[in-house]
């Protein structure tokens, strides 16, 4: 199970800082079965309110991780302060990010950013009970962690490095770095979605602005970091910019893509290699 989820885990993992993920993804951390989710007019089959394989327990507790790092990284952006204050029962005495702090975000990001942090706590919320709780892995926050990936999309170095927290574009595009993965879990997934269509809305509306102080423009930061993605998860396209040629748009007519789709306009999974 660890090797196949590296192959979409591979920009997770640059944001953690051990590699305690792989030992935490095989814990046989189960569900508590006394601990229901307090569903009182929900179906009563099955008794959770989402339902779920065991063989897809490994992988949740993976998308566990990720929504540690995106809960994290959403409270501090926009609050400044993480899980640890917000809901401490949830971290299972997992370590503190190192260097979270708050984003210059204008007052729209903020509360946009805020509602995402806080479903991201509900997701926690839902995955502990329901998948078992893991204790929340060592994340790795810092400013100087982002230009990394970047970097590496690019292919050289950005000067000055990339730094996430400056503005809400930085911001923005540092989210969109995050893999949004097509969970199996349809209750997490709509939620999820909706928080990529909100970020890729927001930097598609910015598509032709060069991001300061750098000679790109948002489209090529987009088209680069999905380009990357394509290379670490290397069985061809998954994930496409938000500017495409005609060949990847919808029924080969547009360039704009808004939302990234394959030939038929279904979503690329995320959750399998290939
Ligand atoms: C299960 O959850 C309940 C409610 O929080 C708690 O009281 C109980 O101790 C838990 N049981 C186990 C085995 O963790
Ligand atoms: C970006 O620029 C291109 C070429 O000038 C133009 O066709 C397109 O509408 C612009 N896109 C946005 C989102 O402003
Ligand atoms: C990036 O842009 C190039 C040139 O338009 C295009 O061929 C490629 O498919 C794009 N890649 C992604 C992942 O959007
Ligand atoms: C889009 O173009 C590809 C080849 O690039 C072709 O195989 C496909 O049938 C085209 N789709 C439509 C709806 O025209």
């Amino acid at each position: 199970m660890a090797t196949r989820l590296t192959f979409f885990s591979s920009i997770f993992l640059v944001l953690l800082t051990s590699s305690n993920l792989v030992s935490s993804c095989v814990s046989p951390a189960i569900s508590n079965h006394t601990f229901r989710l307090d569903c009182l007019c929900g179906p009563t089959h099955p008794p959770y309110a989402i339902p779920i394989y065991v063989e897809d327990v490994d992988l949740l507790q993976f998308a566990e991780n990720l929504e540690y790092l995106e809960a994290d990284f959403f409270l501090y952006g926009a609050l400044g302060y993480g899980l640890d204050v917000v809901a401490p029962n949830l971290v299972i005495e997992g370590p503190p990010p190192i260097g979270g702090m708050k984003a210059n975000l204008d007052n729209l990001m903020e509360g946009i950013i805020t509602e995402f942090a806080y479903q991201e706590v509900g997701h926690l919320r839902a995955l502990l009970l329901t998948v078992g709780a893991i204790p929340r892995p060592q994340l790795d926050l810092t400013s100087c962690n982002f230009p990394n990936i970047f970097d590496e999309a690019f292919g050289f170095q950005l000067d000055p490095p990339f730094d996430p927290y400056a503005n809400s574009l930085n911001y923005m595009l540092a989210s969109y770095v995050i893999p949004y993965m097509g969970l199996l879990l349809a209750g997490l997934l709509g939620v999820e979605s909706g928080q990529d269509a909100v970020i890729r809305m927001y930097v598609y509306k910015r598509a032709n602005i060069t991001v300061y102080p750098y000679n790109h423009a948002v489209a090529e930061f987009t088209n680069r970091t999905s380009e990357l993605r394509n290379r670490l998860a290397m069985c061809g396209i998954k994930d496409e910019g938000i500017i495409v040629p005609p060949e990847l748009g919808a029924e080969n007519r547009t360039s704009s893509n808004v939302l990234s789709a394959n030939a038929y306009s279904i979503s690329y999974s995320r959750t399998h290699p290939c």
